[in-house]
């Protein structure tokens, strides 16, 4: 791989330490997958924030990359954390969690990364346009930038994101390159989809669908008349979580498609496919044990969080309710006074977190939830049953 002078002066360290094993990062990963050379990227998205998932021994890599006085050299967020970092007692995350938490988000903040804690930083400012190199980790997150917004990105795991903050470079392999990004399965949905359940179950269907056929497609999907950011952002986490997905485009609705004609293979997608996957998540004979509700998956936008202060105003939740969105968010929605109607009805803001990565196994039994990736990680990491419902249906089961 060829580097430039100032590429070859970071790897010898002459940017210091963190920097150094850094450009190692990238140089070792644009060997694997045959990079001609480093990119510079605009920002970065960093996952592998919660303590849950990095413990102590991420911990120490992420204290001792701050303890080199490096810094990051393009925009850098950070994506949810394991608690509320304002509220967590409220949560009832326990104390030694909370500060092995807190360790974490200062070794970030000292390496100047924005701690924003959200798997949504285009929804407030981490936005990249068409076209432009980002390095984005989060599974969601990659294939709402690659796909809705046309930017491009690999989906980085945590310290190759990293890698990229500390020398704002990223190999220049995969979804970079333009060959990479072409369709190759049509998808043709045969059915009218409405709200963010709809869109999570198509991503259920299309996802297996495609590992079924154990070839790494990019689908090129038509028939839909229009997808709103909520139903996309749903879409995204769906389809990243059950296919392994980080680019997809949609005729008339992702900036990309107009590029491309519809590849000679097609997938049909009708009602009894999503019927089918929606009976996968869907485990009624658990519908009168729920005992966790929440919606937020990914952080819920300011919309949705007015959706949910309108149908919970002047009535009272009979189950733990979590509205999970990002701080950023979350203060527009104290302004709009949003956040005092939802907090009067019992239910609790978790900022910063969500019912995924948060340390919530053993606390509860069944979920009701309009996210297609939560019930998956409920089932697999918490051990949960699920309630997959529509977005105001959460809300009802919230109140029953
Ligand atoms: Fe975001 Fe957590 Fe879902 S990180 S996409 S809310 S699993």
């Amino acid at each position: 791989m060829k580097l430039t002078r100032e590429e070859n002066r970071m790897l010898e360290g002459q940017d210091g330490q963190a920097t150094r094993k850094a450009m190692e990062i990238l140089v070792a990963i644009g060997t694997i997958y045959g990079a001609d050379q480093l990119l510079p990227v605009s920002s970065v998205q960093i996952a592998g924030v919660s303590y849950d998932n990095l413990g102590e021994a991420g911990l120490e890599f992420l204290a001792e990359m701050a303890s080199d006085d490096a810094k990051v050299k393009v925009l850098t967020t950070l994506n949810p954390a394991g608690m509320d970092i304002e509220n967590w007692q409220v949560l009832g995350i326990a104390a030694d969690f909370a500060l092995n938490q807190l360790r974490v988000i200062e070794a970030y903040t000292k390496m100047g990364v924005v701690p924003t804690c959200s798997c949504t930083p285009y929804l407030f400012g981490n936005l990249p346009h068409y076209g432009e190199h980002v390095a984005w980790a989060e599974s969601s997150a990659v294939c709402y930038a690659n796909s809705v917004l046309g930017a491009r990105t690999n989906r980085e795991g945590g310290p190759s994101a990293l890698a990229a903050a500390l020398t704002g470079k990223t190999p220049n392999y995969g979804f970079h390159l333009a060959e990479n990004r072409r369709p190759t399965l049509t998808v043709q949905v045969q059915t009218i989809l409405t709200g963010t359940h709809d869109f999570g179950t198509l991503g259920i269907a299309i996802g297996k669908a495609i590992e079924a056929r154990k070839i790494k497609d990019i689908p090129y999907i038509r028939g839909l008349p229009g997808a709103s950011m909520e139903e996309l952002k749903s879409f995204c986490a769906s389809i990243a979580t059950y296919g392994g997905l980080a680019l997809f485009h949609m005729e008339g609705i992702t900036p990309e498609s107009v590029l491309y004609q519809a590849p000679g293979n097609t997938l049909t997608i009708t009602s009894n496919d999503l019927e089918a996957a929606d009976r996968l998540l869907n485990e009624p004979q658990y519908a009168d044990q729920v005992d966790f509700v929440s919606l937020g998956c990914p952080h819920l936008s300011l919309q949705e969080i007015a959706r949910v202060a309108d149908l919970l105003k002047g009535k009272q939740v009979t189950k733990t309710f979590w509205i999970t969105t990002a701080r950023p968010t979350k203060r527009i929605a104290d302004q709009m006074g949003y956040t005092s109607i939802i907090e009067e009805s019992g239910a609790v803001f978790a900022t910063d977190t969500c019912c995924v990565v948060s340390p919530i196994k053993g606390r509860f039994k069944v979920m009701a939830t309009d996210s297609a990736k939560a019930c998956y990680y409920a089932a697999s990491k918490n051990e949960f049953k699920t309630l997959f419902l529509a977005f105001d249906e959460v809300i009802a089961e919230a109140l029953k």
